[in-house]
């Protein structure tokens, strides 16, 4: 027997397999292991036949051993057991448990409580369609539950069944289970959730779980079983606006071509008329293709391949939308960010942003306001932390195609990517477009870079100077500014210095001032470029994301970095301005080098390690570079 789920009943394929005339629903379960999370999942399982008998014996004799049950079975064990060996790991990552009744099956996505795991709870909850969430009765409502219910109601789940425990330690007491019960409910009216079912439970002796409980003769509702086989599940309304992210397109030999994903939305028929965004093309569905042959009718959440009556073009991450109702295209949004880097936000630094099959580059502004979860406050802030919650405008730089988060979950969540080490950073949820992207047009100008170059008679380019403070960049920028000058070339030397006495004033030395600084320094730089210039820039610019922005903002061959390679140690012995002396004092904070970091550049153009030149020569190698370069050349 493959052991693929926890309890080492038949693989999950398989199981699911003899499941498949059944629905499938997925919850989350939110609360403490204290709540008595693992307690309620162990018996979800044990009451749905989901362990073997070897397991049940090992339970029965640990349960023992642990004592701290009586003779009831501890069905935490089961479950903890597993947390314990996750909780090791640097990754503490979402357990998904499988269940079935007779009319459906059922997956958990069971996340661990603590406060440091939101992100957890996020990936968990993204695809839950109800959420159980556990009182410990003998402590009523926790800023952790308010907490889970936020972010639950944040992440579009409607259906919340609040699981009021262990009331056998309070003799069942219908008045402890009613004021939990209405405090809750006031509660979640705040975030907008009104679908609740309270359900008096104890997990431990299994009090409402299947069957109900002669201990609560006052309560008439359903247990928690029926519930759960008996909700209606949201999200694969037939009506609702068909959605086709197109994760492939699938071209075996020349006669065929299809498109394959997932439908996220509503339901699609052969003869259907699609629109494809953002392109805006239409064409008619032809065949649905399956593995098991065609169908008549596909929806939300089939796996197919569409062939259409039109050749169009159509690709990896485009979406195939109803023409009634279309997803909206844009490229500029608000959005809710759940930040889940160990390194703050730092707005302003590109990374990727990832929706359905899509991934496009996108920058995010400073938070409008961030959220205190547990009050639901807005705060103003700069960044976000670890696991907090704010509210931002990103610029992408192309359109996509997308619905508001609350519309459809698959069409405006997304998640964002660090371009350097490839790791997510954040979750996201869209709200709406941003009309001013709508407005604002890229203005043709006629009079253009070629142009502006061709009357200098010269090739624009800039030359980025990088290194730590008294490396010698400006010296240098400026020599060769003198020489390019003396060779009649149209040059501007941006100074870190000077920029900042006048554009930039209103920044300072956090990493977040500057990754603006350096932002706002390549865009001037860009237009300079475009002015035909060879512009100069010298700035610190510590940060290796944003030099790479820098870079990419314009045409190949157009930047070279030069990196002014000084050891510490020269610089501080130079101290032109005195600042090493006053960080060492403690009075300088945030000092590039002693308490904020220096990417060095892994693959600059030209380095120059100025304990070994002097810079005149210095100077005189990067204007070789230049020649050698053909940026020298007349244009
Ligand atoms: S950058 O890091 O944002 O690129 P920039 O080049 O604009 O820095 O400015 C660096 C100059 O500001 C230094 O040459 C130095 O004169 C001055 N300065 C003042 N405070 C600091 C600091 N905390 N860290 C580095 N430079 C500082």
């Amino acid at each position: 027997m493959s052991i693929s789920n926890d309890l080492g009943a038949p693989s999950i394929e398989q199981y699911l397999h003899t499941q498949a005339h059944k629905s499938l629903l997925r919850f989350i379960t939110c609360g403490s292991v204290d709540d008595g999370k693992s307690t309620l999942i162990g018996r979800l399982l044990y009451e749905s036949k989901m362990l073997f008998e070897d397991q049940l014996a090992t339970l029965a004799a640990d349960s023992k051993s642990v004592g701290t049950q009586g003779d009831d079975l501890d069905f935490a064990l089961l479950v903890d057991g597993l947390s314990a060996e996750r909780e090791q790991g640097i990754t503490i990552d979402v357990a998904y448990r499988f269940f079935a009744t007779e009319k459906r099956k059922f997956i958990v996505a069971d996340t661990p409580g603590h406060e440091q795991y939101t992100r957890n709870m996020v990936t968990g909850a993204s695809t839950a369609d109800v959420a159980v969430i556990l009182i410990d009765a003998r402590q009523g409502l926790l800023t952790q539950t308010r907490r889970h219910s936020y972010l639950v109601s944040l992440l579009g789940i409607r259906k919340i069944v609040v699981a009021i425990n262990k009331l056998d330690m309070l003799d069942y007491s219908q008045e402890v289970f009613e004021r939990i019960a209405h405090d809750y409910r006031a509660f979640a009216q705040r975030i907008g959730l009104d679908d609740i079912v309270c359900i008096p439970i104890s997990a431990l002796r299994g009090d409402n779980i299947t069957t109900p409980s002669t201990n609560t003769p006052w309560y008439r509702g359903p247990v928690l079983i029926d519930y759960l086989d008996s909700v209606s599940i949201a999200g694969d309304m037939p009506t609702d606006p068909f959605r086709f992210p197109v994760q492939w397109v699938n071209r075996p030999n020349s006669e065929f071509r299809g498109y394959s994903g997932r439908i996220v939305g509503g339901s699609v028929r052969p003869g259907d008329r699609l629109r494809v965004l953002p392109s805006g093309k239409e064409a008619t569905v032809a065949r649905i293709v399956t593995q098991d042959g065609d169908l008549d009718l596909a929806s939300n959440g089939q796996s197919v391949t569409l062939t259409l009556n039109e050749q169009i073009d159509i690709s990896r991450g485009d979406v195939l939308c109803s023409t009634s109702d279309p997803a909206g295209v844009a490229d500029q949004f608000e959005a809710t960010i759940i930040w889940m880097s160990e390194e703050e936000m730092l707005a302003g630094r590109p990374c990727l942003l990832k929706i359905g099959a899509k991934t496009v580059s996108a920058t995010l502004a400073p938070p409008k306001y961030k959220i205190n979860v547990n009050t639901l406050e807005h705060l103003a802030s700069k960044t976000l932390e670890l696991n907090e919650i704010g509210v931002c405008t990103i610029t992408l730089d192309q359109p996509i195609s997308f619905d508001a988060y609350t519309q459809n979950r698959d069409m405006g969540g997304f998640i964002l990517i660090d371009r350097i080490s490839n790791n997510t950073i954040a979750a996201g949820l869209l709200h709406f477009a941003l009309r001013r992207s709508q407005n604002i047009h890229w203005q043709a100008i006629e009079i253009d870079k070629r142009a502006h170059a061709a009357l200098k008679g010269q090739r624009p380019a800039v030359l980025w100077f990088t290194g730590l403070s008294g490396a010698g960049k400006s010296t240098i920028a400026n020599l060769v500014e003198k020489k390019l000058h003396a060779l009649g070339r149209h040059s501007y030397l941006l100074d870190g210095d000077n920029v900042r006495h006048g554009l930039n004033k209103d920044l300072g030395f956090t990493d977040a001032d500057r990754v603006e600084n350096i932002r706002r320094v390549s865009e001037v730089a860009k237009l300079m470029v475009d002015a035909g210039l060879i512009v100069l820039v010298s700035f610190i610019s510590p940060f290796r994301a944003e030099r790479q922005m820098a870079r990419e903002l314009l045409d190949r061959g157009e930047f070279c970095e030069v990196f002014i390679d000084t050891p510490i140690a020269e610089a501080e012995r130079r101290d032109p301005k005195g600042l090493y002396k006053k960080a060492r004092r403690g009075d300088l904070k945030n000092f590039t080098g002693i308490d904020s970091p220096y990417e060095t550049p892994e693959h600059p153009e030209i380095r120059i390690d100025t304990t070994t030149i002097s810079s005149e020569d210095a100077a005189e190698r990067i204007v070789a570079h230049l020649v050698a370069n053909g940026v020298l050349l007349q244009a």
